[in-house]
């Protein structure tokens, strides 16, 4: 009895006066970048988005998500920085130079690169165009070409070091085998990194391993997912939101069993990711009105590839 409430004594003191020391984060808050509307139909709702399909992934594996808007000061990108676990960049159209979204992209590369290399963990995601992005970051100029593959589902060629990488670590074996001999991955784009421009920029070639080529509609090879050496900085020019998020039935979104089971480890992959950021919230207040749970998607299913899109 006595030892029981010594125990009692001992929790209730730890709880009300120590903040725990926790070596990973179970409520972690990934920031999605917003980006500049581009697509006429679209313009009407507003300057800048975020396709819903992006924040079910995430929240799908048990993140949740701050909406980051373009055109605030570094000051205050580094206070959002401070308080979140990660960053996705979406795919989209947008100038992978002189946008709002490319040029706030840098700001929070920066800030990752200087974070990681003294042990402060905060892991970035690029899809499609944040892939793209990533290596113009990366490699500090635009190597992209043509590598056309507009709507359509391809099987990826692994690489050797896909079966020691981290993205894949945690795929049962025949999921990473119906990878790469089933088109369980939607591709949107008429630009990529082409295998043969990335090998020959030294930039690239040392920051990244890369886990995938595929070969486009005009025989050009690119790449189509890395991931750091050194940096937990993931890319895919593929779509693995589509699987689970994307239904109009004009597009290549692949929804079999396993398309949905690859889209699922990878969320839950990069969200694992964020959990090992310990960034948080200077208060709850802060973090609540934060967060994506404040705006309202919008149906866009009749005029866009996207069912629901935040507007800002
Ligand atoms: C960001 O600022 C630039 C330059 O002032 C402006 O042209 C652009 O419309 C702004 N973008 C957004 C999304 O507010
Ligand atoms: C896959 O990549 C390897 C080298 O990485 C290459 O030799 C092979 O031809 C590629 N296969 C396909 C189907 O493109
Ligand atoms: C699309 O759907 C919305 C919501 O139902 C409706 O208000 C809008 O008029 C539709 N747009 C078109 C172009 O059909």
């Amino acid at each position: 009895m006595m030892l029981f409430h010594a125990a009692c004594w001992f929790l209730l003191l730890s709880l009300s006066t120590a903040r725990p020391v926790a070596s990973t984060n179970d409520r972690p808050i990934i920031g999605i970048l917003t980006q500049e509307v581009a697509d006429d139909d679209m313009k009407p709702f507003g300057k800048t988005y975020i396709p819903a399909s992006y924040v079910k992934y995430l929240e799908s594996a048990g993140s949740r998500v701050m909406p980051v808007t373009l055109n605030q000061t570094e000051a205050e990108y580094k206070n959002i920085f401070k308080a979140i676990n990660g960053l996705l960049l979406i795919g989209g159209s947008v100038d992978l130079e002189t946008s709002a979204f490319a040029q706030t992209a840098k700001i929070f590369y920066r800030f990752a690169l200087k974070a990681n290399d003294i042990g402060d963990y905060f892991p970035i995601w690029g899809t499609c165009l944040g892939l793209q992005l990533l290596t113009v970051l990366v490699a500090e100029e635009n190597v992209l070409s043509r590598t056309p593959a507009e709507n359509i589902a391809l099987a990826l060629n692994l690489s050797t070091e896909a079966h020691s990488s981290r993205m894949f670590e945690k795929f049962p074996p025949d999921i990473l085998a119906s990878l790469s001999q089933e088109p369980l991955t939607g591709n949107f784009h008429h630009y990529g990194v082409t295998k043969e421009d990335f090998r020959n920029n030294v930039k690239l070639r040392e920051f990244f391993s890369v886990l995938s080529t595929n070969t486009a509609i005009d025989g050009s090879v690119f790449v189509s997912t890395m991931e750091g050496k050194k940096y937990p900085f993931y890319g895919v020019q593929w779509h693995p939101e589509v699987n689970r998020f994307q239904w109009n039935p004009g597009y290549q979104f692949p929804h079999s069993e396993n398309a949905v089971r690859v889209s699922s480890l990878l969320a839950e992959f990069f969200v694992g990711e964020g959990k090992k950021s310990l960034h948080h919230f200077s208060s709850p207040n802060e973090e609540s009105k934060a967060l994506i749970y404040n705006f309202n998607p919008v149906y866009v299913g009749n005029i866009t590839a996207y069912e629901q899109v935040y507007f800002f």
